[in-house]
């Protein structure tokens, strides 16, 4: 039919509890035993809260916020996604880079390999409001076409209430990373915290990196990792990535970039019912992602 494409979609397979994508499954064993340089950085999100903007800054951060550094190459080169690669997992991808690595992985906390753990690795976490997220991920499912079918938006809401998404539960990912995070020396970030002060955020990573980066340089972060700069960037934009895998004429990859959007997809129904399952999954912690 016309509408048959390339890429075989993703199926989701359980590992420990957690649907994962089939072909990250595979590898997964591989991937825990990975053991990191203590040097390394770990980027950690569930996915669509975020995760590229951190890495991006992140790279930068490295690079004194040098427009040339930042264009080198393209965002999944200068920085590697540790459990997903085209053709496997990112460790192939990682031995060819030097340390400090940035590497970024949407697994939840109990699957983050022991060695980042055992070599005290800078951990940032980043999380996004719940119903932005769905949003996203939505949106992302249809562009991406290796990931699982994404079927009517009504049912897909309720997917992610009920962890049948790719990498499980949501709420159990922001809550994980979260309970851990003194203990393990997390820096904890929230998407919406950095479109309100992006030089804050980006003086708070700096700060938790070790770094001391002249306020120019700063400055040029901040403006470099803008959403119209990001969007406009074909190194971080995806413009680079392959076509019969992103389908940037359904949704861009560099969609939208804001908050809230979820008002433009909820219905108020769906909202109350998100809302009440929200409180029940997240009365344990101090979060408000909603
Ligand atoms: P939207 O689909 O809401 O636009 P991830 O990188 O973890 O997959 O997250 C992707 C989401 O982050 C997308 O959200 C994307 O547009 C948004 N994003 C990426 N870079 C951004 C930036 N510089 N500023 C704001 N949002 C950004």
């Amino acid at each position: 039919s016309e509408n048959q494409t390339v890429m075989p979609r993703a199926l989701l397979v359980p590992v420990k509890g957690i649907l994962l994508p089939d072909h990250i499954a595979k590898d997964l064993d591989a991937v825990s035993a990975f053991c990191p340089h203590p040097s390394d950085i770990l980027i950690a999100a569930f996915p669509k809260s975020g995760s590229t903007w951190t890495a991006e800054i992140v790279d930068q951060l490295l690079h004194n916020g040098d427009v040339e550094s930042c264009r080198r190459a393209p965002i999944t080169v200068r920085t590697a996604f540790l459990e997903i690669c085209r053709k496997s997992s990112g460790l192939h991808q990682l031995k060819e880079m030097a340390p400090p690595r940035v590497i970024k992985t949407h697994l939840p906390i109990q699957m983050v390999p022991v060695g980042f753990w055992e070599k005290k690795c800078k951990t940032i976490y980043v999380a996004r409001n719940a119903k932005d997220t769905v949003v996203s991920f939505y949106h992302f499912h249809h562009m991406n076409l290796a990931s699982p079918e994404p079927g009517p938006w009504e049912s897909f809401v309720h997917k992610f209430m009920h962890g049948e998404l790719a990498w499980g539960y949501w709420h159990d990912h922001v809550k994980g990373f979260w309970e851990e995070q003194e203990k393990r020396d997390i820096l904890y970030l929230f998407y919406e915290d950095m479109k309100e002060n992006p030089r804050r955020e980006v003086e708070r990573i700096m700060k938790y990196l070790d770094l001391s980066l002249s306020d120019d340089d700063i400055g040029h972060i901040v403006e470099l990792t803008t959403f119209k700069n990001m969007k406009e960037n074909p190194m971080t934009n995806f413009s680079f990535f392959p076509p019969e895998i992103y389908n940037q004429s359904i949704s861009k990859f560099m969609r939208k970039g804001e908050v809230g959007d979820w008002k433009n997809h909820f219905t108020p129904e769906q909202s109350a019912a998100f809302d009440e399952d929200y409180e029940k999954k997240m009365k344990q912690v101090f979060i408000d992602l909603i």
